[in-house]
This record gives structure tokens, C-alpha cells and sequence, in this order.
């Protein structure tokens, strides 16, 4: 979801085939924390770019540019909304992360609303669940704002599950979709 930037700036251990079984996925879940990213240290940005890289992989279009980019990108995302950048960790270890904005000027909307900056599992640990708890931290975050994002036109697997978390599709720039989850 790179968007943003040009336009405000702009292996788990899943089995040998990388499929877990029921019981492994359940084990798995158990151990994901959801923890707000503390610090953006060399170590850590590090991890990020690896996730936004192999993430994307296969939508370059969409993300994952290229390592230089995302070090940009990904501090762009901390220095304008620390407070909502959430990590999914198993153990020590980052799998996941959602950059959530509480105060984003939509120049659509034309006011202050909540948004999503950057989503992205590492690939070896997708579908899952990761993602889903990610996202609810997200929501309780961001709580009762409108939110804005912005995804590929052809990520269809995204778009279905922003929609099953209500946002709806209300624009198009280029290649990106514009969707907004109106507050209840
Ligand atoms: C979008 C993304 C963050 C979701 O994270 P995730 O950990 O894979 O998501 P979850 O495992 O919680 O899955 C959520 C839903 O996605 C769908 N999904 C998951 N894996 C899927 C797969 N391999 N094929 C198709 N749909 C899948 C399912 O509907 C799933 O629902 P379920 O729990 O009922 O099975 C992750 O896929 C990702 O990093 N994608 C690449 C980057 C990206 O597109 N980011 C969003 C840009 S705006």
C-alpha cells in the first residue's frame, strides 16, 4: 500500500510444504501477540523491510519497491503514527504489522479522519489469522473514526477482507482503490 507515500511524502515454522495443519494453526495463534512497536531501531526496521518486501511479493505494483523505498516508507510510517504502529510477534519474533493514523487529513474526504498506512504478514505466516488480529487492534484503536485506506485495484484478497471488516469502495486513482469503513 505504498500510495501514500508518493503521494504525501505524497519461514513460520510451517510444515516443509509452508501449509499448517488445524492443530499447528491453533498452536500458532496462541503464541501471536499484538504489542505496539516500542521502538524503531536499526534490528527492527530491518525486520520490517523484510516483511514489506516478501509480503508483496508477486504485487510489486502494490508494494515492496525495493529496500531503499521501504526504509523511507516505513519511517515515514513511524514519524507520522507512532502510536498506532502495532506488530504481531511470535516470541521475539515480528510476523506482522498495521500502521493506523488517528489524525489523517483525507484531502477526499476533506477532514480529519482515522487511516491505514501499511498491512503486511510476512509471507511464510499468511492465512493464518495474524492478519484478522492485527486488524482488530486496529479497530479498537482507531475506534469510532471513519477510516481511509487505500489498496490495489487487483488485490482482490485484500479488498474482500477490508470488506468483511465494512469498508466499501468509494474512489479510484490509477491503480488504487480508495475504501472507506464509515464509523457506526
Ligand atoms: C492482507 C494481509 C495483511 C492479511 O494477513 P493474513 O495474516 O494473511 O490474514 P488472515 O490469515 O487473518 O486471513 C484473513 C482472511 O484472508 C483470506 N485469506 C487468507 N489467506 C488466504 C489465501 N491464501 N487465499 C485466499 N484468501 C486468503 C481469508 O478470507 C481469511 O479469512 P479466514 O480467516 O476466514 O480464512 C496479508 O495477506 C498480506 O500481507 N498481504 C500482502 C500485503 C497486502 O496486500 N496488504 C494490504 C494492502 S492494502
Amino acid at each position: 500500500m505504498a500510495l501514500l507515500i508518493a503521494t504525501t511524502f505524497s519461514t513460520a515454522q510451517s510444515s516443509e510444504s509452508g501449509f499448517l495443519n488445524p492443530t499447528m494453526r491453533i498452536s500458532m495463534m496462541t503464541k501471536v501477540k499484538i504489542e505496539k512497536l516500542q521502538k524503531l531501531d536499526q534490528e527492527t526496521l530491518e525486520r520490517l523491510i523484510e516483511i514489506y518486501m516478501n509480503a508483496y511479493e508477486g504485487m510489486r505494483e502494490y508494494g515492496g519497491e525495493g529496500e531503499s523505498y521501504a526504509k523511507r516508507y516505513l519511517r515515514w510510517c513511524w514519524s507520522k503514527a507512532k502510536d498506532g504502529f502495532f506488530v504481531a510477534k511470535i516470541g521475539d519474533k515480528i510476523v506482522g504489522f498495521i500502521v493506523c493514523d488517528d489524525d489523517w487529513y483525507s484531502r477526499y474526504e476533506g477532514r480529519t479522519v482515522g487511516a491505514i498506512h501499511e498491512f503486511a504478514v510476512d509471507k511464510s505466516y499468511q492465512g493464518h489469522g495474524i492478519g484478522r488480529k492485527l486488524m482488530e487492534k486496529c479497530l479498537e484503536y482507531l475506534g469510532g473514526k471513519d477510516i481511509e485506506l487505500w489498496v490495489g485495484e487487483k488485490n482482490e484478497r485484500a479488498k474482500r477482507f477490508y470488506e468483511e471488516y465494512g469498508f466499501r469502495e468509494v474512489g479510484k486513482h490509477g491503480i488504487w482503490v480508495r475504501m472507506v469503513r464509515r464509523k457506526r
